[in-house]
């Protein structure tokens, strides 16, 4: 079970470093539970969460190794500097810096290739979702990104646009469906050996997590606005360590 915390542009230094350490404490409390955590800090930050043993990633990526790339940060940086995990394709990525389906693509392959184990996000807008088209879209974004992934180091984050800091929820029904499709897709479609761990992502707090990690193809959660709380985010690992037990 994963519990991924996504801090996005938030926190100034002193507020981070006191979440990064806190966060070393949550490490500490579920080793050898079977929950892991996962911390995607902005990148300044990043030193905090190593200084504090949290496993943490890059929230994007440049997609060169290096370059004239003013403000961008690539792959091989992340991973000397102690990545060992990658977001990729993120919906507000993709609709605020407009990053394409090829270059959320090259992203991937290029985090990869340092060893970086990516989180590759997909999900429908509301309007898709209205359209029923959600699952033709959730599939293309998967069929552009993974064209040249290594199963081996990807896990997927289902998550619907229009649940994204909204406080709403996807139904449960409808998460599991979707989350089963993304697995049948993955390995009869993209010939993944296995069916790769699948997190899901939208508003996920300490009161819904229960619904969604008893789903049977939900192994885990990508956290937004609800990781920067701890109790909120304790609370989740809570639940996600009672399932691992059951
Ligand atoms: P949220 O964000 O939990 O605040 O909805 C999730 C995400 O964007 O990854």
């Amino acid at each position: 079970m994963i519990v991924a915390a996504n801090w996005k542009m938030h926190l100034t230094r002193n507020d981070a470093k006191i979440l990064a350490d806190s966060y070393g404490e949550l490490v500490k409390s579920v080793h050898h539970t079977g929950v892991h955590i996962i911390a995607f800090p902005p990148a300044l930050y990043a030193p905090y969460l190593d200084e504090a043993q949290v496993p943490w990633g890059a929230q994007s990526c440049h997609a060169e190794p290096f370059g004239a790339y003013t403000g961008d940060i690539s792959a091989p940086m992340f991973a000397s500097a102690g990545a060992n995990y990658q977001l990729v394709g993120h919906s507000e990525r993709r609709s605020h810096h407009k990053e394409t389906d090829q270059m959320i693509a090259s992203q991937l392959v290029a985090a990869q290739k340092q060893g970086l184990q990516v989180i590759l996000c997909v999900g429908e807008n509301l309007s898709q979702r209205d359209a029923g088209t959600h699952e033709s879209v959730v599939m293309a974004q998967l069929d552009a990104a993974c064209a040249e992934a290594d199963w081996e180091k990807l896990i997927i984050a289902y998550e619907p646009v229009w649940a994204i800091g909204t406080g709403r929820v996807a139904d449960s029904s409808d998460v599991n469906a979707m989350h089963k499709a993304i697995a049948d897709h993955c390995m009869a479609r993209l010939k993944a050996p296995r069916r790769p761990a699948i997190l899901y992502g939208g508003s996920v707090k300490a009161s819904n997590a229960n619904d969604l990690f008893c789903l049977p193809y939900v192994d885990g959660a990508l956290v937004g606005g609800a990781s920067l709380k701890l109790d909120e985010f304790d609370g989740i690992l809570q639940v996600a360590r009672e399932h691992v037990q059951r």
